[in-house]
C-alpha cells in the first residue's frame, strides 16, 4: 500500500465517521418521498395456507458497477445511491437489505474511491444495510487497503466460497439476522477469482467449490433457519446450483452482468426462487419469500425503477447521501486523480496532434466536425460544471465525465488536463481514427482507421451506451455528424 492510497484510507475512515452527526442532522424527514412509493404486500393469496412460518421481505440491489448516480447525459436517466437511500430510509416494511457485490468493475485510484463512498452511504446511515456480497470485480481493488476499509466499517460482508487470513480478510462465511423469531442466513458465491488474486504469491484467497461452500455457509444452521444465496454467475448458472444444492435456498440472487434490467417476475426453478436485480443500481428489487411444506417461494416481486421525481425537492433524493456524494466528488477534485489516472507515457508509434491539424487537407469533414456536438463536448462539461441546478461540481476534473467528453484520455500522450492538453479537450478526430502524427507527417500516406473492431457502431457505442443515448440508432445518428469522401454534405460546405 503506498502512502498515497493510505492517506485516502484514513482521510475517508475520518469523513465516514465523522459525517454521522451530519448524517443525522441532514436526513431529516424522508417520509415526503418523490419515489415510487413502496406497495404494502399484496394480500394473501387464496392458497396463502399452504405457506408455513414467517414471510420475509427484503429490499435487494447488486452490480452497482461505479454508477453512483447517473451521468445525466441523457434525460430520464435512473439509478443513483441518493434515490435509492431516499426508498430505504423511507422503509418501515422491509426485513433485510441486500447489496449483492460488484460495487465498481475495475481497480482504478477512482474505482477505489467510489467504492468507499459507496460502502460510506450504504453502511454508515441511520439504517445501515444488512449485508455485502463480495463480487469478482471487487477482487480487483487494492485488496489490503479495501479489506482493512471494510474492516474499520465494520462492513458486513459475505462471501461463503473465499477462504483468507481472517487478519487481512473481513468477509464471514454467512451472516445471520433474527426476523420476528426465525432465523435468517445470506450467503454469497463469487464463484471465481481474477488473475490479480491468482497471480499474487502467496494467493490471499482460496476458492471453494459451490458444495464445500454451501456446507460452510450452513454450519450449525438448522431446516427451520432460512437460506439467502447471492450468485456471482449468469443465469444458467444459478439455475444449476438451485437444482444441485441440498439442502436447497430459499432464494437465489443472480448477481450478473448481461442482465441489465430486473425481469419482470421472479423465476421459480424447482423449489428456489430466483430474482436477478440487474445492473447500475437502476432498480431495487422489493421481494417476498415464504416456505410452503417442500419448497420456498417468492409471495410477491416488484422491480422498482429508481426513476427522478419531478415534483418533490430534491427529485425524490436524499440528501444526506447527496451530500457524501459530493464531498467524493470534490475530493477527487482536490486530489487531482484526473491527472493520476491519465496516461502520460510517450506513445509506442502515432501520438495525438489535435483535431485542427488535421483541417489543412481535410477542411470539410473539419467543418463537418465543427458543427457537431462532439465538437463541443468540453464546453458541455464546463456549463454542467457552471451550473448549480445541473451538477455544480468539479465535472471537468472528474475522470469518469471526461472519458467520454475529451480525445484520448487513459492512453498514452492523450488528454491530461484543459490546461496541459488543450488540443485533446472535445470529442476530436483522433477519438475515433487514432493518433494521427503518422497519417499528418506522411500526407496521408500511414492510414489511419477507426477506433474500436473496425466497425463505425462499434466505435460509436463505447460512449453512446444504453445509458448515455438509450436510443441509440447508428444510421440516423451517422447522418447528424457525417463527413468523409462518401459523405453528402450540405452545398456550400
Ligand atoms: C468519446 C466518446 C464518443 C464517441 C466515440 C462518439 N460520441 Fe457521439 N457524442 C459524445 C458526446 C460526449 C456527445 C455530447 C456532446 C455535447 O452535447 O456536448 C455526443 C453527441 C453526439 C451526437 C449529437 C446528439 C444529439 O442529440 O444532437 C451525435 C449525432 C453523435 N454523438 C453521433 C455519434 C456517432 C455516429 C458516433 C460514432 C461514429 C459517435 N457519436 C461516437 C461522445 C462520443
Ligand atoms: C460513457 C461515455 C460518457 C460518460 C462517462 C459521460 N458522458 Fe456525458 N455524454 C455522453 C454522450 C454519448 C452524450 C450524448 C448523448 C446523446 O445526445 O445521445 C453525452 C451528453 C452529455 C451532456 C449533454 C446532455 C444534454 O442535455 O444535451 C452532458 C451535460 C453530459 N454528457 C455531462 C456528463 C457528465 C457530467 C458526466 C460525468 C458524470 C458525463 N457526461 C459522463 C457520453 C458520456
Ligand atoms: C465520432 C467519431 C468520429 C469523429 C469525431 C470523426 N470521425 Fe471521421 N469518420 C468516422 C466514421 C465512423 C467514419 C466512417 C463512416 C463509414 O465508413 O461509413 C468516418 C470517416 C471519415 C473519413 C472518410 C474515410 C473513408 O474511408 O471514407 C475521413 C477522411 C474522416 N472521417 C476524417 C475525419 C476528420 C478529419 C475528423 C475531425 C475533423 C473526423 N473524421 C472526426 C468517425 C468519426
Ligand atoms: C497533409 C495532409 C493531411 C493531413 C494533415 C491529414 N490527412 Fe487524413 N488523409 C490525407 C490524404 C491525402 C488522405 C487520402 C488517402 C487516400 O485517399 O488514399 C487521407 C485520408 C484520411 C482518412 C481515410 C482513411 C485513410 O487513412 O485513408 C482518415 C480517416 C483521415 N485521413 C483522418 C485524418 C485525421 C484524423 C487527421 C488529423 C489528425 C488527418 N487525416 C490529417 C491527408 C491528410
Amino acid at each position: 500500500m503506498n502512502n498515497n492510497t493510505h492517506s485516502t484510507l484514513r482521510r475517508k475512515l475520518r469523513s465516514g465517521l465523522v459525517p454521522f452527526a451530519v448524517l443525522l442532522a441532514a436526513c431529516g424527514d424522508n417520509s415526503d418521498a418523490g419515489m415510487p412509493a413502496i406497495a404494502p404486500v399484496a394480500s394473501a393469496p387464496a392458497q396463502s395456507a399452504a405457506f408455513v412460518g414467517e414471510r420475509i421481505r427484503l429490499m435487494i440491489s447488486g452490480s452497482l458497477n461505479g454508477r453512483l448516480e447517473p451521468c445525466g447525459c441523457a434525460s430520464g436517466q435512473a439509478g443513483g445511491l441518493a434515490r435509492r437511500m431516499q426508498m430505504v430510509l423511507q422503509s418501515h416494511v422491509h426485513d433485510l437489505f441486500i447489496e449483492g457485490g460488484d460495487l465498481v468493475l475495475n481497480s482504478t485510484r477512482l474505482d477505489l474511491e467510489k467504492a468507499m463512498t459507496a460502502a460510506q452511504v450504504l453502511f454508515t446511515m441511520p439504517k445501515a444495510y444488512d449485508a455485502l456480497g463480495v463480487g469478482p470485480h471487487d477482487l480487483l481493488l487494492p485488496f489490503g487497503e479495501w479489506n482493512e476499509f471494510l474492516s474499520v466499517m465494520r462492513v458486513p460482508v459475505v462471501a461463503s466460497d473465499l477462504e483468507g487470513d481472517a487478519r487481512t480478510w473481513p468477509a464471514v462465511p454467512f451472516l445471520e439476522r433474527e426476523i420476528r423469531g426465525t432465523k435468517v442466513r445470506i450467503a454469497s458465491f463469487t464463484m471465481s477469482l481474477p488473475n490479480a488474486i491468482t497471480a499474487t504469491s502467496p494467493q490471499p484467497l482460496q476458492l471453494l467449490t459451490p458444495n464445500a461452500a454451501w456446507a460452510r455457509a450452513l454450519t450449525g444452521a438448522t431446516l427451520a433457519t432460512r437460506c439467502i444465496l447471492l450468485v456471482h454467475a449468469d443465469p444458467d448458472t444459478a439455475r444449476k446450483l438451485a437444482a444441485s444444492l441440498q439442502p436447497p435456498p430459499d432464494l437465489i440472487i443472480g448477481i450478473d452482468s448481461t442482465n441489465h434490467e430486473p425481469p419482470s417476475t421472479a423465476e421459480q426453478a424447482g423449489k428456489v426462487p430466483l430474482v436477478f436485480p440487474g445492473i447500475r443500481g437502476r432498480y431495487l428489487l422489493d421481494v417476498t419469500i415464504a416456505r410452503t411444506a417442500d419448497s420456498s417461494r417468492v409471495t410477491s416481486y416488484d422491480p422498482m425503477l429508481l426513476q427522478g421525481s419531478e415534483t418533490k425537492p430534491d427529485a425524490g433524493q436524499d440528501p444526506a447521501t447527496r451530500l457524501i456524494i459530493r464531498q467524493h466528488r470534490e475530493q477527487v477534485a482536490q486530489d487531482n486523480v484526473l491527472e493520476q489516472m491519465a496516461d502520460t507515457s510517450k506513445p509506442q508509434g502515432a501520438s495525438f496532434v489535435g483535431s485542427a491539424a488535421c483541417a489543412a487537407c481535410h477542411q470539410k469533414d473539419y467543418e463537418a466536425w465543427q458543427n457537431s456536438k462532439h465538437a463541443h463536448a468540453w464546453d458541455t462539461l464546463i456549463r454542467g460544471e457552471q451550473d448549480q441546478k445541473r451538477y455544480g461540481w468539479p465535472v471537468t476534473k472528474y475522470p469518469d465525465c471526461v472519458s467520454c467528453h475529451t480525445t484520448g484520455y487513459g492512453q498514452p500522450g492523450g488528454f491530461i488536463t484543459a490546461e496541459k492538453t488543450p488540443l485533446l479537450i472535445n470529442v476530436g478526430c483522433e477519438r475515433c481514427h487514432g493518433a494521427g502524427s503518422e497519417h499528418t507527417a506522411s500526407s496521408g500516406t500511414v492510414k489511419l482507421g477507426k477506433v474500436g473492431d473496425g466497425l463505425p457502431a462499434t466505435t460509436c457505442t463505447q460512449c453512446h451506451d444504453f445509458e448515455q443515448s438509450p436510443k441509440f440508432d447508428y444510421t440516423p445518428l451517422w447522418r447528424v455528424i457525417q463527413h468523409g469522401a462518401k459523405a453528402q454534405l450540405p452545398k456550400g460546405k
